[in-house]
This record gives structure tokens, C-alpha cells and sequence, in this order.
């Protein structure tokens, strides 16, 4: 059976490639989830990717990843810093959750430094712009073989 990913993009990242380029780069959403898309077509996944605004929205996608999907890849965006909602959606589900951004938020304002979403996900990547979601499409591979290997 092949692994089933979901992408949740969060708040303002539908404006990539025109956003604040300096801090994001030039690379739109939608070339992004097509290289996403490519690459998990070579490793055999099958991939979902989806961008909302609403912090709700995505609190109800996330509560129905778990009898959808085995791993999700989810960049909270603002919502990272302040949302106790997708917190708590994300430890109301069994599915394991990747958090990626694609700058270096450590790097940044210090209101970025916090994560309310880090403590409850099973690791984090960011700095490395779009190639962030590439590596944990990359990590979700590895802990999905992991699992297999009864780790
Ligand atoms: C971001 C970092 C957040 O602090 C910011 O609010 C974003 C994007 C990133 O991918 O670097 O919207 O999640």
C-alpha cells in the first residue's frame, strides 16, 4: 500500500512568489505542489495538497486527515505562532504531523521564535524555502519505512 501525504498550506501562502519575495523567494504555491507532486509520483506516494486562509477550515481538514492519510505536512504560516485550535486538532489525531516553514523563523521577529506547533508534531523543518517541503516529504518516506520496519 502506497503512503498517503497531505500538504496543508496556511494563511497568505496562496501570495507566494509575489509575498514579500525577499523572505519567500520568487517560487509560487503552485509550482511548489507541482514539484511535490512529482516527487512523490517517484516514491511511489499519493499526495493531497491543499492551501486555506481560515484557521477553522483548517482545523476540519485536519481532523479529517486521520482516516485519510498516514502522514501530514502542514506550514501553519501565522497561525504557527498564535493558534491553539490547530494545536489541539493536531493532538486529537493519531496521524503524524510534519511542520515546515519555509523561512528560517528563529531567524526573524522574535513573536516568530514561539511555535504552539513544534511541542505536538513530530519534527519541524524550516529555512530552507521550498526545498522545506520537499525534505519532509522526504521525512515522511523515512518514517513511514521506519514504521514498516516495525521501529
Ligand atoms: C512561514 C513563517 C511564518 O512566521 C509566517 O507567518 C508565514 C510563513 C514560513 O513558511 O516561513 O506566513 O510559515
Amino acid at each position: 500500500m502506497s503512503l498517503k501525504v497531505l500538504v496543508i498550506h496556511g494563511p497568505n501562502l496562496n501570495l507566494l512568489g509575489s509575498r514579500e519575495e525577499d523572505i519567500y523567494g520568487s517560487t509560487d504555491l503552485d509550482s511548489i505542489n507541482k514539484e511535490l507532486e512529482k516527487q512523490a509520483k517517484e516514491k511511489g506516494v499519493q499526495l493531497e495538497t491543499y492551501q486555506s486562509n481560515h484557521e477553522g477550515e483548517i482545523v476540519d481538514k485536519i481532523g479529517e486527515a486521520q482516516k485519510k492519510f498516514d502522514v501530514l505536512i502542514l506550514n501553519p504560516a501565522a497561525y504557527t505562532h498564535t493558534s491553539i485550535a490547530i494545536r489541539d486538532a493536531i493532538l486529537a489525531i493519531q496521524t503524524p504531523v510534519i511542520e515546515v516553514h519555509l523561512s528560517n523563523i528563529y531567524q526573524r521577529e522574535e513573536f516568530r521564535h514561539k511555535s504552539m506547533i513544534s511541542p505536538v508534531s513530530q519534527g519541524q523543518i524550516c529555512g530552507f524555502g521550498p526545498n522545506s517541503y520537499y525534505l519532509a516529504l522526504e521525512a515522511a518516506c523515512a518514517t513511514q519505512q521506519l514504521k514498516g520496519e516495525g521501529q
